[in-house]
């Protein structure tokens, strides 16, 4: 029985895997509702918050295209500036306004922690839309139920994280979600910018051993999704540097002849210049249809949360 009335959604792993397995389970039966195929006014009444302290297409979007969806309506903001925060306001006061006012509230902050703190200070629901480097829970829900949608399923599949893996917070709580499905994992990065020891340490603890590789030219070969992330320009001191390494872990066609047929490629997106345009043509591309399912992974999300069925 999937318990998720009135409960917060800050880190992938407050979550089993049954519960996982049941909110997909819902998100699926959301599709034709995402699609606008169907109508529902299961939300009608509801408000939903949405707290946008960095910017976001996305997240935000699509937890508003859901609540819309669902009969509900939001308030919100993209942006701290237009907000009292401006002024001094503190997160804790911002959240009680914020309760006051809606039914659920969705949070973004550049802080680590900001999601957890928010739903002490908050009775009503929080959902973590991205804590700094922290974690995006609802991000790595989409991606699972990308994964399994498209390839039918999750443990066994061997998965190439790639790119910034240092600095991505998806990437982080993917990494531990996956390892808790029992997927094989694969990790490819730049030596300076690998995966975090802690993330390392805990995908071990549940039992899975990554791969660790620097060239995504071997890796990419016997992969059953690249799941690819945009090296931050920002952390190199020398261009040159960058410039190196992020043409290397770029995906076009010369990269595409050495992947499996069935091969699946995956990104949070935004993408800068990491998949070459050509690459959207071709049936490896999912990332778009990864983009839409966020739409009815936080539909189920949010009506789970608010105790109403879908
Ligand atoms: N994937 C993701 O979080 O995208 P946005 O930053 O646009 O919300």
């Amino acid at each position: 029985m999937l318990k998720m009335k009135y409960r917060d959604v800050v880190s992938i792993g407050d979550f089993t895997v049954e519960e996982i397995e049941g909110i997909m389970d819902h998100a699926k039966k959301m599709v034709p509702i995402a699609k606008g195929e169907k109508k529902s006014k299961a939300l009608d009444g509801k408000i939903l918050s949405t707290l946008f302290f960095e910017p976001s297409t996305r997240t935000r979007l699509s937890f508003e295209s859901a609540m819309l969806r669902l009969g509900g309506e939001f308030i919100g903001f993209a942006e701290p500036s237009v907000t009292s925060a401006k002024k001094g306001e503190t997160l804790a006061d911002t959240i009680r306004m914020a309760e006051a006012y809606s039914d659920v509230i969705v949070l973004r902050h550049p802080r680590e922690g900001a999601a957890r703190l928010a739903a002490k200070f908050s009775s009503k629901p929080v959902i973590n839309a991205g804590d700094g480097a922290g974690q995006h829970p609802t991000q790595t829900l989409l991606d699972l139920f990308t994964i399994k949608s498209e390839k039918g399923k999750i443990g066994g599949m061997n998965i190439n994280l790639v790119g910034d893996l240092k600095y991505g917070r998806t990437v982080h709580s993917l990494a531990h979600a996956l390892a808790m499905f029992g997927a094989e994992l694969t990790f490819t990065a730049p030596k300076d910018l690998q995966m975090p020891e802690h993330v390392i340490k805990r995908v071990k603890e549940l039992g899975i051993k990554p791969r660790m590789e620097e060239s995504l030219e071997t890796s990419i070969e016997d992969a059953d999704v690249v799941y690819v992330t945009r090296i931050q320009k920002e952390r190199f001191a020398d261009l040159a540097e960058f410039e190196k390494v992020s043409g290397a872990y770029r995906i076009d066609m010369d990269m595409l002849e050495k992947a499996r047929k069935d091969m699946i490629i995956m990104h949070p997106l935004p993408r800068v210049n990491e998949i070459a345009p050509e690459v959207d043509n071709t049936p490896h591309a999912k990332y778009f249809v990864q983009a839409f399912n966020g739409v009815p992974v936080r539909m189920a999300l949010l009506s789970l949360v608010l105790g109403v069925k879908g």
